[in-house]
């Protein structure tokens, strides 16, 4: 794949079709939105569905509008406006992720340091990362994976192929704008390279893709359980 040609065939859709979610600025604006509204979205959206974390999302955003907020709340507060998300491990880190913050005085602007926050992973610290910092990290989830099984015919059942799988998000990864790139690749997996009912006819890229026309729904492998 030509990745500039991607790029900006990509970019072109997002432009227009990127869904308005309530911890986005419009695509393509100058600045990059609030490293707290990212990061607290990202810990929502770990595992549970966008739909529901809207809701939520804003709730805590009126109720905690900056980091400082959240890091001063009582737990039980919190753990009360976060009842309906599940996992509280998840909560009990985001409490403690707020106040590690806090206490810095803000969110650090690389992967490293934000790998070593409480609650923040490898792929919570990319897409912070990209999203907030303007970084162009490799932001790999669930819906990424699907999108490269499908433009490169991956044909290695999941999870070994997870490496080859970051390693063509890594080469399609773009300079600028990383954030819309990382979110404009979790639109098309939402809303148009879909698991069950890919709409192969209204996808900017399937000129790029190895999969169209070709049962792109068997994409990804998985390996079967024993
Ligand atoms: N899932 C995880 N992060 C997301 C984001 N920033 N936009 C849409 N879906 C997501």
């Amino acid at each position: 794949i030509a990745a500039t040609a991607f790029q900006s065939a990509l970019l072109d859709w997002y432009d227009i079709h990127a869904r308005a979610l309530p911890w986005r600025v419009p695509p393509g604006s100058a600045r990059t939105p609030d490293p707290y509204r990212v990061w607290l979205s990202e810990i929502m959206l770990q595992q549970t569905v966008v739909q529901t974390v809207k809701s939520y999302f804003e709730t805590f955003v009126s109720r905690w509008p900056t980091v400082h907020h959240l890091a001063a709340a009582r737990d039980e507060d919190v753990l009360a406006a976060w009842a309906g998300l599940g996992y509280y491990a998840r909560a009990r880190n985001l409490i403690a992720c707020a106040r590690a913050v806090s206490g810095r005085g803000a969110f650090p602007g690389t992967e490293a340091e934000l790998l070593e926050l409480p609650g923040i992973g490898p792929y919570t610290a990319a897409a912070i990362a990209s999203i907030a910092f303007g970084r162009p990290s490799v932001v790999v989830d669930g819906n990424i994976e699907r999108v490269m099984a499908r433009l490169f015919a991956i044909e290695t059942p999941l999870p070994a192929a997870k490496t080859e799988m970051k390693a063509r998000a890594a080469d399609l990864t773009p300079r600028r704008r990383p954030g819309d790139h990382a979110q404009a690749l979790m639109d098309l997996g939402a809303t148009i390279c879909r698991p069950k009912a890919a709409a192969c006819l209204a996808c900017p890229v399937r000129q790029f893709c190895a999969a169209t026309g070709n049962a792109p729904e068997r994409l990804p492998r998985k390996l079967s359980k024993a």
